[in-house]
């Protein structure tokens, strides 16, 4: 991705001991970027959410365990700093899922090798993701390609929850790595953003990158995608997802289900894009997956820019008031038309998944 004609990735290293990201809790107002030197470093950076997304978080989890392998290569040294990253954030699978490969990586080699393998690793993981997020990209492309087809010369609407931009991945995005490609291949879109509570991704972070790209959009309030699919204003649904379970349950973004229900009712096709680092194998559904509960902050104030530029946080609600703010909610699998992945376009089902992924 491209800021200011610069190329950027989500995740970078600096030297061989530390790696760079982009302070995402300053955007969209002030383009920031952060050298993390250390795990403990990099389990702020993620809990505080400066980096997130689900792939994401597992890369910065990796280059943040090769970090710690540094100062210890010990075995039981991997085990905490796993465990200490591991527990930042719940619901991403991604990111257990890059600390055990690490994991797998660096146990039983020479104490030795262990700080290159480990750097190494980390990476590998973050290279496959961009290849992965490229591929889930052209394959989104052929649907976004039908749906232009049935209405030649008209622009293609796509409703989008959250983030799931190159600002989530380590380049590309999942849901909006297809709309790159539709864009660049010269078909007309116009994107719907929202996710404008609690955390306002969709106004902050997916406008900030839809706009840096060229792609046409409008934010939306939360509540008003409904309205719009009833309009006829939306031809489909992409969005992104931090938790696929093996029987193609969906958790992502709260709020999530709310659209995918207003798709279902409105005949709107739902489609959800991931690697196949998202997938959860040992979950059969989404009732066991665990939704981080986030702090009530968030729901009760908010962070903008004032007329003199100045960036301020301010209370919204009745003084006194309490919040409750899970972080994530599940979209049954029945909801979903399809999952676009790096190998293709499957059901949302058990069987689905395992015709991609026999293994
Ligand atoms: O809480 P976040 O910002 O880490 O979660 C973002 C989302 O829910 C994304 O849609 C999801 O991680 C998919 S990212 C490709």
């Amino acid at each position: 991705m491209k800021i200011n004609g610069q190329h950027y990735r989500s995740v970078w290293t600096v030297g061989d001991d530390a790696f760079g990201i982009i302070d995402q809790t300053r955007l969209p107002h002030e383009f920031v970027t952060l050298t993390l030197h250390s795990a403990e470093e990099a389990a702020h950076a993620i809990r505080s959410m400066q980096t997130r997304g689900a792939p994401l978080i597992g890369a910065v989890g990796a280059y943040g365990l090769a970090l710690s392998v540094r100062e210890d290569a010990s075995d039981d040294a991997i085990n905490k700093a796993l465990e200490m990253l591991a527990e930042t954030r719940p619901t991403a699978i991604n990111l257990k899922w890059a600390l055990w490969r690490m994991r797998g990586a660096l146990l039983n080699q020479p104490h030795g090798r262990r700080v290159a393998l480990a750097w190494a690793e980390a990476g590998k993981i973050a290279d496959e993701d961009v290849a992965m997020s490229e591929a889930i990209g052209f394959n989104g492309l052929k649907i976004i390609e039908g749906i232009a087809e049935q209405k030649p010369g008209q622009t293609v609407n796509i409703l989008t929850h959250c983030n799931a931009g190159w600002l989530a991945t380590v380049d590309y995005g999942t849901a909006l790595a297809p709309i790159y490609m539709a864009h660049d291949a010269g078909i007309p879109l116009h994107v719907w953003v929202d996710e404008t509570r609690p955390r306002n991704q969709g106004a902050s972070l997916t406008a900030f990158e839809l706009g840096s790209h060229g792609v046409a959009h409008t934010i939306l309030a939360d509540n008003a995608g409904g309205h719009y699919m009833q309009q006829g204003q939306v031809d489909m649904v992409i969005v992104g997802t931090d938790r696929v379970t093996a029987n193609g349950d969906v958790a992502n973004k709260i709020g999530t289900y709310l659209k995918a229900l207003a798709a279902k009712d409105n005949n709107v096709p739902f489609y959800v894009a991931l690697p196949s680092s998202t997938i959860d194998w040992t979950l059969a559904d989404g009732r066991d997956i665990p939704i981080e509960e986030r702090s009530p902050d968030e729901v009760l104030k908010m962070q903008g820019r004032l007329a003199d530029g100045s960036v301020t946080v301010v209370d919204i609600a009745a003084p006194g008031s309490g919040a409750a703010n899970p972080g994530f909610d599940v979209t049954p699998a029945r909801l979903v038309t399809g999952f676009i992945t790096e190998r293709g376009i499957c059901a949302a089902t058990s069987e689905g998944l395992r015709s991609l992924f026999p293994k």
